[in-house]
């Protein structure tokens, strides 16, 4: 059975409520974030309660708990519940209301909620084939840069992918690509490694920063800098990261194929790096 936290309790996840009246459910108005598990040790939570704050920071929620106080409801989380494995999922929206009203509340009680689902890796014939992708202009808002629950234009962009029996929707903006509607995209031209630029258009991933770590550790050469349309579609290799996906290449992007179509030799090194990271680093964090 999966056990979640909301508002001060563990409770089986089936049975957790919240009021009608909450401001995540009427407006998305809230803050979250998703953390991998390994060995049952959060990776980076430092970085991810840092992201956390800069969200709420943005939407003007004041954060109802200090890190030490997050950092002991995470690892309860992850002790009351099975896999070693996991992926904790947390929310904070503004709270619930007495009456629909877009502005704030002059006095509310923001909701949090955690639960964790088992950490599932991609499968190995998505590493092996490379995945398929289609683009779409990036219709979102210009606060990309915060993890809100506001994502019904991530859900659309990112059904558009699953219609065409695609994995992710890459998004292009003023002729730049951007981010994937739920993972980072990074490609590789001439044997170096392009990533965009973190500003308010991108989330700023945590397995984004391990890539570039990665990259620095072992001299492959990287550039953060906009990457065009034209750069991406003529790149050698396109690969998608996050947290439950880690690095994953894109061979197949709007039905042409990336590069020869194969996931490229830049990608296989980054892989064993992350694999070797993973078991060196994350799971003894
Ligand atoms: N999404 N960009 C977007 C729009 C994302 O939603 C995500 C992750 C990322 C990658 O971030 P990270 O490496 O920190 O996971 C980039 C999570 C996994 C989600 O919404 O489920």
């Amino acid at each position: 059975m999966q056990s979640a936290y909301l508002n001060g309790s563990f409770l089986p996840l089936a049975e957790a409520r919240v009021p009608v009246m909450d401001r995540g459910f009427l407006f998305g108005d809230g803050a979250y974030e998703v953390i991998p598990v390994y060995s049952r040790r959060p990776f980076r939570l430092t970085e991810h309660l840092r992201r956390l704050q800069r969200t709420l920071d943005g939407i003007r929620i004041a954060n109802p708990l200090s890190d030490a106080g997050w950092m002991r409801l995470i690892g309860e989380i992850i002790a009351r519940n099975e896999p070693e494995d996991q992926s904790v999922y947390l929310q904070i929206t503004r709270g619930a209301d007495t009456k629909r009203n877009h502005a704030f509340p002059a006095q509310v009680v923001p909701t949090v909620f955690m639960m964790s689902e088992p950490l599932v890796t991609p499968p190995a014939a998505q590493r092996e084939t490379g995945i398929a992708a289609v683009s779409a202009v990036d219709f979102r808002w210009l606060r990309c840069d915060l993890k809100t629950t506001s994502l019904l234009a991530n859900c659309l962009l990112r059904q558009l992918a699953v219609d065409a029996g695609c994995v992710e929707t890459i998004l292009f903006r003023d002729g730049c690509m951007i981010e994937g509607a739920a993972s980072n995209i990074f490609a590789v031209r001439d044997g170096v490694l392009l990533a965009p630029p973190k500003n308010h258009l991108m989330l700023p991933g945590i397995t984004y920063d391990v890539v570039l770590e990665l990259a620095a550790a072992n001299g492959l050469r990287a550039e953060v800098r906009d990457v065009s349309e034209g750069e991406a579609r003529a790149a050698a290799e396109l690969w998608m990261t996050s947290s439950t996906k880690e690095v994953l290449p894109i061979t197949v992007l709007d039905g042409r194929p990336v590069g020869d179509g194969k996931p490229g030799p830049v990608f296989h090194k980054m892989y064993a790096w992350y694999q070797d990271f993973k078991a060196r680093v994350m799971r003894r964090a």
